[in-house]
């Protein structure tokens, strides 16, 4: 009787282990999308090509004639909302991007783009204006767009072109409510080389009721620069986590292999404004450092480091929401994830400074309509919005740009109830949602025998 009863325990026990794991592996599966065609109504716009607002036919097919315009080198990266408006940036990989920073339009139902702030800000070899922007910020409480120039052209080009290193990287500072420049500040060569550096992500970081630094990740020099607007300086900080693992950059999305040895390159800052994160893009580490060691020029960097944990495949962009939400893709899942710190915390029982990374849920995946997640960011309506640029494809040639292959580049537009960490507005109420919902039956049928072996376990 009593060795019967002992292994009915052994039983379950074992059953209970068995259904963990089973359920584990289901949670890490998101469901795909039931959408082949991309016709998802929360896809806001979608593009074959990108195409701009000209003044005229003739211009464009000027513009296509001397090459000042090659369709298919243009892709959208970064985004930015502003009042229920996209601003997205165009990459100058390579020749043929005629503006690289732009607001998103629909003309005739076609999603195109204007050239922000103006044409004569996107001229090329011209130091006034923007030579390549990859990243922007929007500060949703001054409407101030923070612009990162990396001031170098042609870094991917696939065709032999040179390199052009034209103008030192800057940073520029836009009211867009008065559509005039607030700002600007030249990085010093010693903070961004000019013939090295590649200017890719940026945070605005407030202290005391003002926007007052920015901390810019630099993919080509490892780096992360940082910009006090107040002293009108910089300085940077250079450390092997911000190099990419070695054998982790071979990146898979539906049977093509991107090959890639890229480092930092996604940054993210906690709503509290008191931590940085920052991850390779070839690797799976994600970082974090206090804000107050990040703002120092002479910040013990190394000392103040640590790894909070791997995400579940390699990605670029990140967001970080008024919840503690860390969301980011998952570029071999075809997926985006969410980091739940708050929940961490408690069940680790730690604080900010030692959690690790282990409440790691999927929110959304699409096989067919989110190939390269690129940038997420999120509007102050509750939504989260990301671009999905097929990135891939684009270095390695094999974009389809007839259509038939479907749209390349996407901007989705998903609510989540969540504000962004700059959002400094206070008593905001937002429709919640749960994201945990998205359930499909199998994993229903999961969870039904988890909550019966535990009752029976703990009965
Ligand atoms: C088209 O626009 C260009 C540039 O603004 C202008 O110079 C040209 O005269 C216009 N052509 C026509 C046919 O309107
Ligand atoms: C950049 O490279 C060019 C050509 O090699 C060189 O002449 C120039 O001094 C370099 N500039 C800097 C700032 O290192
Ligand atoms: C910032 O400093 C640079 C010199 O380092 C100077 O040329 C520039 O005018 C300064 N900008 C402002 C806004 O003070
Ligand atoms: C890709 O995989 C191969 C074989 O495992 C490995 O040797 C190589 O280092 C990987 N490439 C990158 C960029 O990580």
């Amino acid at each position: 009787m009593f060795k019967n009863h002992h292994g009915m325990e052994y039983f379950k026990q074992l059953l209970l282990t068995i259904v963990l794991v089973l359920l584990e592996r289901t949670l890490a599966t998101p469901r795909d999308l039931p959408h082949s065609n991309c016709n998802n109504k929360r896809i806001v716009n979608s593009f074959t090509t990108i195409d701009y607002v000209w003044t005229n036919w003739t211009e464009r097919q000027v513009a296509i004639g001397n090459e000042e315009y090659i369709p298919e080198n243009n892709i959208i990266s970064g985004l930015k909302i502003f009042e229920g408006d996209a601003y997205v940036t165009v990459p100058r990989w390579r020749r043929g991007v005629p503006s690289t920073l732009n607001k998103v339009v629909k003309i005739k139902g076609k999603s195109v783009l204007q050239p922000f702030p103006s044409w004569e800000m996107q001229k090329i070899g011209n130091c006034h204006a923007l030579q390549y922007v990859h990243s922007m910020e929007i500060d949703p409480n001054t409407g101030w767009m923070w612009i990162i120039d990396t001031g170098r052209i042609n870094f991917f080009a696939a065709d032999g072109t040179p390199t052009q290193s034209l103008c030192p990287a800057k940073i520029v500072i836009y009211d867009m409510k008065k559509m005039k420049e607030v700002t600007r500040h030249v990085f010093p060569n010693y903070v961004a080389n000019r013939n090295v550096t590649f200017l890719n992500d940026i945070v605005v970081m407030y202290r005391r009721s003002r926007a007052r630094y920015a901390v810019i990740s630099d993919a080509f020099a490892y780096r992360m620069v940082v910009y006090d607007l107040l002293r009108n300086r910089s300085h940077y900080f250079s450390h092997p986590s911000m190099l990419p693992e070695p054998g982790n950059g071979n990146i898979t999305i539906l049977g093509e292999t991107l090959s890639v040895s890229a480092g930092i390159n996604g940054l993210a800052l906690s709503a509290d404004m008191m931590y940085v994160y920052y991850g390779p893009v070839s690797g799976y580490s994600l970082y974090q450092v206090p804000s107050r060691v990040v703002r120092q020029p002479r910040g013990r960097f190394a000392r103040y480091v640590r790894k909070v944990g791997n995400k579940p495949s390699q990605a670029a962009g990140m967001a970080y929401s008024r919840s503690n939400h860390l969301y980011f893709p998952a570029l071999e899942l075809n997926s985006i994830f969410r980091w739940d710190i708050n929940r961490d915390r408690k069940s680790q029982r730690k604080s900010v400074t030692n959690v690790m990374m282990k409440s790691v849920s999927p929110i959304l995946r699409s096989d067919t309509c989110m190939n390269f997640v690129d940038i997420l960011t999120f509007d102050t309506e509750g939504y989260l919005w990301f671009t999905v640029n097929k990135l891939h494809k684009y270095v390695l040639k094999s974009m389809d740009f007839t259509g038939s292959d479907g749209p390349n580049v996407l901007i989705w537009k998903i609510y989540v109830g969540e504000l962004g960490y700059l959002d400094r507005r206070r008593n905001v109420k937002l429709p919640e949602i749960n994201i945990n919902a998205f359930p499909d039956s199998l994993s229903r049928f999961y969870t039904s025998i988890f909550r019966y072996v535990f009752a029976r376990k703990f009965h």
